[in-house]
């Protein structure tokens, strides 16, 4: 992006990085998250032209492959999950650059191996010697892949070139296995060289809160309590445990698997300060500052604050579902959340009072992602004979599907009378601009390659995000009469006990 400007430090500040040629290794190669999500994101990218010349991939996992049977695997599943189809000459040329490097997680010849491997993709020079390996494989190798990269050496730069980490959820299960992790971490590279992916961070709209807020001079003014009655972040989902995903989520819950990582995300970008910049750390104090301001809760507020529930069996678009405890790797007797809204308060000069809902759930009616922020009615003097509407302007940002904004505000009905109606002004991604949003996995892959962290959460932001949620989670699994979990049916907007929590302060969910 160029951006003309009298001022160099400003369009310094403002311009996208490079991305730079590079080795990826993917640990974890023959994983889902690699079929279904690196490899097309990367295969786009190549598709728009904007891979950086030179980019090789390399997958290291346990399973024996050839370079050529690993290259037509990939092949498959890029032609079922990328968003721009599969063009044989484009995939033909983008995949002469993969290759397979088999070993144990646990070995450390098969580092040695891999470096080696690594040299001799770096002999024709196009790589400049850097490196990024990205951590995919289940987070219980994450300590051992990094340990040993670090005993063979691939944690350093060489020969001018840099070498960098991905590191993919969960990143702890708790703040102690957090920081173990962020200590292994620290050993093994600098936190500039260290990319924690949140892949909420990389959706275009989520990066479209901080234009939103800081470029126009419409909201800024109402962003605050004074202004706002209160907020709103769900995220719905209809899938259930496909996948055999039953044997982690019953271990994590939508907590830990969503509210930690990726709402209390787009909750920090909606409720955080201008930052002084727009380099990575600048975003992220102000960041890590609202993480750090939320009100932690002891035991009877999470009692009073949080509602946990599962769902039990229903129907999802007109097909019978099972209950959560009847998913396949799903204990019996199972007490995991499969739904999750929580009351927050922030308490910071600008947000004083305000509550924020924030909601999460699996198998509801429909998948969607929004953050909608209601606005204090005005003074009811002029209008109070008409029947009673409810006066408050929404503002609504569609993170998903549809991505866009909406105002909602009351207006007169055209005629005669004085009739009043709310109406909605809708922005849609699509059809402002004529195209579709590429995949978070594109934009997080470059940013990465351009060592550009702002949209990659750094160590203190994982580290606060547990610490808010270990209390909630500890109410839970405390001894101290841990609250009940409600239940809901299937396809169903949840348990009631989450529209009572809204209703104590006279507010009712936004419908999505
Ligand atoms: C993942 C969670 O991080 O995000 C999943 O582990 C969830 O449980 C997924 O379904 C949602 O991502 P998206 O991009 O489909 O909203």
């Amino acid at each position: 992006m160029s951006i003309s400007s009298d001022n160099p430090l400003r369009e310094d500040r403002l311009s996208r990085q490079i991305a730079k040629p590079c080795s990826l290794v993917i640990f974890g190669a023959t994983g889902d998250l690699t079929h279904r999500k690196l490899i097309p994101a990367l295969y786009n990218l190549a598709v728009e032209n904007d891979l950086p010349p030179g980019l090789k991939v390399t997958g290291f996992a346990r399973r024996e492959k050839t370079d050529g049977s690993w290259r037509n695997e990939l092949a498959e599943s890029n032609q079922r999950h990328s968003r721009g189809g599969h063009n044989r000459t484009t995939w033909d040329n983008f995949s002469s650059n993969i290759s397979y490097h088999r070993g144990n997680f646990n070995e450390i010849e098969a580092y040695h191996s891999l470096s080696r491997h690594l040299d001799m993709v770096d002999a024709d020079g196009t790589t400049q010697h850097n490196r990024l390996f990205y951590l995919s494989t289940a987070p219980e190798f994450f300590p051992v892949v990094l340990e040993n990269l670090k005993t063979a050496g691939l944690n350093q730069s060489k020969s001018g070139g840099w070498s960098r980490v991905i590191i993919e959820k969960p990143l702890g299960s708790d703040l102690a296995t957090a920081q173990q992790l962020n200590h292994v971490l620290r050993n093994t590279f600098s936190e500039d060289d260290t990319y924690r992916i949140d892949h909420y961070l990389g959706k275009e709209t989520a990066q479209n809160i901080m234009i939103l807020r800081f470029a126009n001079a419409i909201f800024e003014p109402l962003w605050r309590s004074r202004f706002i009655e209160q907020v709103q972040i769900t995220c719905s989902e209809n899938l259930g445990m496909e996948g055999g995903r039953g044997a982690y989520y019953d271990k994590a819950g939508a907590t830990r698997d969503m509210v930690q990582n990726h709402l209390l995300q787009l909750l920090s970008l909606i409720a955080m300060e201008p930052p002084t910049d727009l380099s990575a750390d600048s975003v992220r104090d102000e960041k890590v500052k609202v993480l750090r301001s939320l009100r932690r809760m002891n035991p009877a507020d999470v009692a009073k604050n949080v509602i946990r529930a599962q769902y039990t069996c229903g129907e999802i678009n007109g097909e019978a579902v099972p209950g959560y405890r009847q998913e396949e790797r799903v204990a019996n007797g199972s007490k995991t959340e499969s739904y999750v809204a929580m009351r927050v308060f922030i308490d910071n000069w600008r947000w004083e009072g305000t509550p924020f809902y924030i909601r999460m759930g699996k198998r509801l009616p429909k998948k969607a992602t929004e953050i909608s922020l209601h606005l204090k009615s005005p003074p009811n003097v002029l209008f109070q004979k008409l029947p009673s509407i409810d006066g408050s302007n929404v503002l609504t940002m569609r993170i998903q599907p549809d991505e866009g904004m909406s105002v909602r505000m009351l207006s007169k009905l055209p005629g005669n009378n004085l009739q009043i109606e709310p109406v909605k002004m809708d922005f849609h991604y699509l059809s402002s601009f004529g195209k579709g949003s590429p995949e978070a996995y594109e934009r997080l892959l470059l940013d990465a390659m351009a060592g550009d962290a702002t949209l990659f959460a750094r160590r203190d932001e994982v580290e606060n995000a547990w610490l808010f949620i270990d209390a909630i989670e500890s109410a839970w699994h405390g001894t101290d009469h841990p609250p009940a979990i409600a239940e809901y049916p299937a396809g169903s907007w949840g348990p009631p006990e989450a529209d009572r929590l809204l209703a104590e302060r006279g507010h009712h969910w936004h419908e999505l």
